[in-house]
């Protein structure tokens, strides 16, 4: 049985996957860490440490405390913040990620690290973008995420580590807010809506970006890393999305169930400018060939969800 340790576990991503891990491997098997604790489930329903993924010692140190055989690395700042504080981004993405995979190294486990679409730049092919192309970001998250795939495949072929990965598109889900990503307005709009049937988008129409819900997503990990590593071709990183939308196409879903709802726009140039610089769609082949990767939610069956599952959060109930 697997023994995993988890940076930021409190995070977006981590928050659902410790819970999903520890329903499937068992809760003292799962590993929680986070530069702070909170009340979230994930914090209190299972082993957690406070791990600052800058201190090398004290990861390694939790790592042969609990005897892990994984390591699964969430914690990092996303595009928009990375954007905003690059040097701050630089330290904490890179340092952390070195530090983790060094921990993998010390303690001989198996390693996942988030990629991104952030990868990818305004030279890369715009639609169906393919697994093996032009990387030439203009961020600072995109700079981290090119660097970390290239850091993982090295720590493969020079040290042996099991490293594994995914360029995740923009991830969307009720439980935990994502914080200072440029694709965050696809879950305020499920959030504003219940809340008060309208959005205003800081990101223009006629953008596009890949996306996946949060269950498709955890799924992809978990089957990624039991994978038969022998047919892994691509390790760090694999291409996944399963829909590609602008914001009037994810207000149209949301009007299927809220007739009444309104998008209206205030566009970031910020965020704007970073969006425009990434993909419309991802073309995912290469993970679905090499390990099988699929998924179940596409734009309105995930709309659906989100709406059911957030009425029940937030205790409102939308009138259509
Ligand atoms: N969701 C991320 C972001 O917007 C993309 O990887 O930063």
């Amino acid at each position: 049985m697997k023994r995993i340790l988890i940076t930021g576990a409190l995070g977006q991503i981590g928050s659902e996957l410790t819970m999903k891990l520890r329903d499937i491997y068992g809760t003292d098997h799962v590993i929680a860490t986070d530069i702070k604790k909170n009340d979230s489930e994930a914090a209190q329903s299972g082993p957690f440490e406070i791990v600052d993924v800058t201190d090398l010692k004290s990861m390694v140190e939790i790592a042969k405390k609990y005897k892990v055989d994984t390591v699964m690395h969430l914690a990092a700042l996303l595009s928009a913040t990375a954007e905003a504080k690059p040097v701050f981004a630089w330290n904490l993405n890179m340092g952390g990620l070195m530090n983790a995979l060094e921990t993998a190294r010390e303690v001989n486990a198996q390693f996942f690290t988030p990629s991104s679409i952030g990868a990818f730049g305004p030279t890369t092919p715009k639609d169906d973008t393919p697994q093996d192309t032009i990387m030439r970001p203009t961020t600072m998250y995109g700079v981290n995420k090119v660097a970390g795939e290239l850091l993982s495949d090295y720590y493969f072929h020079k040290f042996g580590v099991d490293t594994r990965g995914l360029r995740f598109p923009g991830l969307i889900s009720y439980v935990a807010l994502p914080g200072g990503g440029t694709t965050d307005y696809a879950v305020e709009i499920y959030y504003e809506a219940v809340k008060n049937g309208k959005y205003t988008s800081y990101i223009d129409k006629g953008t596009y970006m890949d996306m996946m819900y949060m269950p498709d997503a955890l799924n992809a990990i978990i089957e990624l890393m039991e994978a038969d590593g022998s047919k892994l071709m691509h390790r760090n990183s694999f291409n996944v999305s399963s829909m590609s939308f602008d914001p009037e196409e994810i207000a149209a879903s949301i009007r299927k169930y809220i007739p009444g709802f309104k998008i209206a726009y205030k566009v970031d140039p910020a965020r704007q400018k970073i969006a425009d610089s990434w993909p419309n769609s991802i073309d995912s082949t290469a993970a679905k060939e090499e390990w099988g990767f699929k998924f179940d939610y596409d734009l309105d069956k995930m709309t659906k969800d989100m709406l059911d599952k957030l009425q029940r959060k937030l205790h409102m109930k939308i009138s259509s």
